[in-house]
């Protein structure tokens, strides 16, 4: 079997989800070509060297640039934070090389839209870990809104909702800071925009309202010195969609008790979808015209009907996880660079979910509706 170099910057929360699918997809999807393992890096070397080895890399560094260089990293993996996709990216696209960039794609829009320009002059494969879209039942939550199950759309409502920044004293870190594409509309609003595109599609206008609902947080753990939060706690806004469905979002990650509310509801003309990323094994799906007193939503459970969950699982109901959501990623890239299919969300559909994350903070500071497009100038 072909094997494909992999190079991967970061090692934290996401580096150790990528390195455990690369690890694992060729066990159980047959993918065109098999991940190796080569090189890692790090923001240091003791964490690159541990991260090496825990993670089982031929090699490491402490510099990333060394790793985009390397002829033996084919493909460059990005789980660094959110102000080094864009430098990191445009390296490996002058190398020629493919790139798998976590989300949000960049920190401004510019920077994304150059990210997504560079990769199409140059023709490289590009994925984004937009993960959430891999989800079986999210895929069949697609197939039933285009089947035409529910009927014409007219509604989405949707929410990111965490609470991992609601205690007072939770400390500064890189996402509250602006420059580096720090706020909840960015960091986790960004993903129920990727769901609500994939299942209704474009958004047409939006009109936001944004609130920093902590103003000053300590600037490390148990400091007593506080920095002040400029980035948004809580984002709340409207939508119109250019099918002609309208909708509410939301994204906060102040919203106690909420661990991961990444959830929808839909409404169309012949019945609704219920979805909730705590319980992502699951679609509630109500069909209209029901008997009188035996109406209900009824509960979909992932099984082998669904999508490629089958590829992990033989048995309906029995479940998977959000690692295995990351496997299904991966063989989005290494499939398109196999010459066997194309890899989705691409670096072009992150910019349109960028476009409309700024779209939304414009209409939030200047209090009017705005247009995605306004933002695409090239
Ligand atoms: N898809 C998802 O569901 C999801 C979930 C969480 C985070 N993310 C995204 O993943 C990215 C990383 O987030 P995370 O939660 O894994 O963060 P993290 O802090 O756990 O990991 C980031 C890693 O990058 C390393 N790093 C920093 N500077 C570096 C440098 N110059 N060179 C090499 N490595 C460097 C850090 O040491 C750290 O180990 C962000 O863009 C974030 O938005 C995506």
């Amino acid at each position: 079997m072909k094997t494909i170099g992999i190079g991967l910057v970061g090692s934290g929360f996401m580096g150790r989800c990528h390195a455990n699918a690369y690890s694992s997809v060729a066990g159980l999807f047959d993918v065109p070509l098999k991940p190796k393992l080569k090189m890692l890096a790090e923001a240091n070397p003791e964490l690159a060297k541990e991260a090496a080895r825990s993670l089982q890399f031929e090699r490491f560094t402490a510099d990333w640039t060394e790793l985009v260089n390397d002829p033996e990293v084919e493909l460059v993996d990005i789980t660094a934070p959110n102000h080094l996709h864009h430098p990191i990216a445009l390296a490996a696209i002058a190398k020629g090389k493919p790139v798998y960039c976590e989300k949000p794609l960049a920190c401004t829009l510019e920077e994304a839209k150059t990210m997504r320009d560079a990769s199409e002059s140059a023709g490289v494969a590009t994925l984004v870990g937009y993960n959430y879209l891999q989800n079986p039942m999210i895929q069949t939550a697609r197939e039933i809104v285009q089947s035409g199950e529910i009927g014409e759309l007219f509604s989405f409502r949707g929410v990111h909702a965490e609470d991992f920044m609601a205690d007072a004293q939770a400390p500064y870190t890189n996402r509250l800071d602006a420059e580096q594409g720090g706020g909840a509309l960015y960091d986790i609003g960004s993903h129920i925009i990727s769901l609500a595109r994939f299942l209704v599609g474009p958004l047409s206008e939006v009109m936001g309202m944004q609130s920093t609902v902590i103003p000053e947080r300590p600037e490390a753990t148990n400091s007593k010195q506080m920095k002040t939060v400029k980035v948004d706690d809580q984002t709340h806004f409207l939508a119109r969609f250019e099918n002609g469905c309208s909708g509410t979002l939301e994204a906060s990650w102040v919203a106690w008790g909420r661990k991961m509310h990444l959830a929808f509801e839909l409404n169309g003309s012949k019945g609704s979808l219920v979805f909730n990323q705590e319980r992502f094994n699951e679609l509630r799906l109500y069909e209209a015209n029901q008997s009188p007193g035996r109406e209900g939503f009824k509960t979909l459970h992932s099984g082998p009907d669904h999508g490629t969950y089958s590829k992990f699982c033989p048995a309906p109901g029995h479940q998977l996880g959000f690692n295995e959501l990351k496997i299904i990623e991966v063989t989005q890239i290494l499939e398109a660079l196999g010459g066997s299919g194309s890899s989705w969300p691409d670096f072009r559909e992150a910019c349109e979910i960028q476009k409309t994350l700024e779209a939304v903070r414009i209409s939030a500071a200047e209090s009017r509706w705005f247009s995605p497009d306004e933002m695409e100038t090239t």
